[in-house]
């Protein structure tokens, strides 16, 4: 469900749980913190991708579910990844087409250029669910696009199409459906072109001391295990769940 492809010093990882939307299971998120945590010193950019009309639909309800009845979600894969995508130091650039929801919308603050077709969709619905922003949402979104426009994303779950994505600034070039994973391959090969070690040091540059996004994403993993276990997030998830039951 996480494929894997090497294009010369580009790593191509893709969601393809086409039947789910690219909803994330633990397995999924495993595979891809052991794709980012891969020090491969050939690997020079990553490629993030999904499939055709889903991007992802962020975390698989059923998922969280199960771990709202487990005692604790440090060891959780999706924390794994998540801890990864904040430590990555290699390039990442993502190719959304449709659907990114919920954790499909915050990882995107941790890539470095995003290509997105014209029928992309951003959404976080973490307060309809009854949860909080995670990824380091709460302190990336607010310091990419400003507080009100964050506060709409983040705490309304109002969708963002790909033109407001693009002037709300996490979306580089929004192109044609057809087009975006092509643009963002030839972004990710001109990023591996590059000398290493000056694209290393100009990223972390860039990126700054991230102590406060670590201490943030903490207090955020702290939060949304409690709200996972909360009555408002469980009423949610069932609710999701019996209405896909409902519609077979
Ligand atoms: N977790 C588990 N299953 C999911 C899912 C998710 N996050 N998102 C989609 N699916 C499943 C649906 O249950 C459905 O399964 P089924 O065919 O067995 O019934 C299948 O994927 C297709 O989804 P469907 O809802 O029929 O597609 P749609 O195009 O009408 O709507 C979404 C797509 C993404 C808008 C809708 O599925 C949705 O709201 N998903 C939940 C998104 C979410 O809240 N994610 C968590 C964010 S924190």
């Amino acid at each position: 469900m996480i494929e894997i492809e090497r294009d010369g010093a580009v790593q191509r990882i893709r969601m393809n749980r086409r039947d789910k939307k690219n909803a994330l299971t633990g397995e999924m998120y495993s595979a891809l913190a052991e794709a980012l945590e891969q020090r491969d010193p050939d690997i020079r950019a990553h490629l993030l991708c999904g499939v055709p009309g889903a991007f992802t639909a962020g975390n698989d309800i059923a998922d969280f579910l199960a771990m709202a009845g487990t005692v604790g979600i440090q060891d959780a894969p999706v924390v794994r990844f998540l801890r990864a995508l904040a430590a990555c130091e290699i390039p990442i650039v993502a190719a959304v087409d449709g659907l990114a929801i919920g954790v499909g919308t915050t990882m995107l603050f941790h890539c470095d250029m995003v290509f997105a077709s014209e029928r992309a969709l951003f959404r976080t619905p973490f307060l309809d669910l009854g949860l909080v922003p995670e990824a380091g949402a709460s302190l990336l979104a607010p310091r990419v696009m400003g507080h009100a426009r964050a506060f709409e994303l983040l705490c309304l779950g109002e969708p963002f199409d790909a033109a407001r994505a693009l002037s709300a600034g996490f979306v580089n070039h929004v192109v044609a459906e057809e087009e975006v994973e092509a643009r963002a391959l030839a972004a990710a090969r001109a990023i591996a072109a590059k000398p290493a070690e000056a694209m290393r040091l100009s990223r972390a540059l860039l990126w700054g001391e991230r102590a406060d996004l670590r201490a943030r994403m903490e207090e955020e993993i702290r939060l949304f295990a409690e709200r996972l276990a909360s009555k408002e997030a469980r009423a949610a998830f069932t609710a999701f769940m019996d209405r896909s039951r409902g519609s077979d």
